[in-house]
């Protein structure tokens, strides 16, 4: 049987006209992770630590509808999500700050799928996929590799100082903002295209309310779901005219319109064994109408990882 968000994939691939980076062998990127963290089979090779979630995406500022027609603002949607730790390890401590991330699968009134993941991070430490894996063979070969191409590479440095600035309180998924990090294009029914940033920005219960240890995560967002609601609303952050679209390292600063545009909530949270969100492969290329890929090149190249991802985890579990 063909799972619903492959043959996404392939419609998304299709659909859009997607920069592609011409050097990114996914392949061997993808066994840069296993090398960097180990294997855990029948799992992710990064994000590997997580759980699922499952819930609605409802709308809310109708004034998103002047720049996209997506069926996500026009009703009700129904969302399986997945949040974990970011990284390849097996089981990272709950218990300790760590950067974390949001994947939804989204099924809009019509049927169509909308695929989002993010991170807790504003922006990337490098500019390219190609880049991204040159850093993790660095970490693999070892520190006076590292140094060399933080040396090589300047937005690395950039990084490094805004990463040393997060504010370090642990917190648990359904109290962390993620961020889009790659730009994407709302289009409206006029076909004009508007480049944005999105992020989901806490709105419901989002405290710790459980005893804290190494795997307590998913019990407190199941009591927070129980106490009153867990919930994120979806801010689009529309560009200004000097904002670089196309490059997930350069940050968007200053003033800039943004628009609450839709209210994820959260009705129930599972194991992976338990949900549904274990076998989706959470690509970020597949959009719903209304919205489009952005000229950033790492789309296709997380596309790909992703679709080569799925495959091989599912393939161990056979
Ligand atoms: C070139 C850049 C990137 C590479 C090479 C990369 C690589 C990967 C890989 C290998 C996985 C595991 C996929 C699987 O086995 O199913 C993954 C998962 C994930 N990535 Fe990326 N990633 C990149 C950029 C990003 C960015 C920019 C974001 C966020 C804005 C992001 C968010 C996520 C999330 C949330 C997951 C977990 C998805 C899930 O829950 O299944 N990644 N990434």
């Amino acid at each position: 049987m063909i799972r619903p968000s492959l043959m996404a994939l392939c419609f998304s691939v299709a659909a859009f006209p997607v920069v592609a980076e011409d050097d990114f062998d996914f392949e061997s990127g993808f066994e840069t992770f296993e090398k960097l963290f180990g294997v855990t089979e029948g799992k992710r090779r990064n994000h590997t630590k997580g759980f699922c979630v499952e819930g609605t995406l409802t709308p809310l500022d109708a004034a998103i509808k002047d720049y996209s027609n997506s069926p996500l603002f026009t009703g009700t949607s129904s969302v399986i999500a997945r949040v974990s730790h970011k990284g390849g390890k097996a089981n990272p401590a709950d218990d300790t700050y760590d950067l974390l991330g949001l994947s939804m699968q989204i099924t809009t009134p019509d049927d169509d799928l909308h695929v989002i993941a993010m991170n807790t991070e504003h922006f990337f430490p490098v500019s390219t996929s190609g880049a991204f894996i040159e850093l993790l063979q660095a970490k693999v070969a070892g520190g006076d590799a590292t140094k060399a191409f933080a040396a090589a590479n300047p937005s690395l440095k950039k990084y490094s100082e805004y990463h040393g600035s997060l504010d370090k309180t642990l917190r648990p998924y359904e109290g962390t903002k993620y961020f889009s990090v790659n730009s994407f294009h709302l289009v409206n029914e006029a076909g004009e295209e508007t480049p944005i940033r999105f992020d989901f920005r806490p709105s419901g219960e989002e405290g710790i309310v459980v005893e804290t240890h190494p795997d307590f995560f998913l019990e407190n967002m199941q009591a927070n779901i129980a106490n009153g609601g867990v919930s994120w609303d979806m801010v689009i952050t529309l560009a200004n005219p000097d904002d670089v679209i196309d490059d997930p390292s350069i940050q968007w600063t200053g003033e800039h319109t943004e628009i609450v545009a839709a209210r994820f909530t959260a009705e129930a949270a599972m194991t992976e064994a338990d949900g549904q969100c274990d076998e989706i492969n959470f690509d970020p290329l597949v959009l719903s109408e209304g919205f489009a890929p952005s000229n950033d090149p790492m789309l296709e190249a997380r596309s790909l990882i992703y679709a080569h991802g799925v495959g091989q985890r599912l393939s161990e579990k056979e």
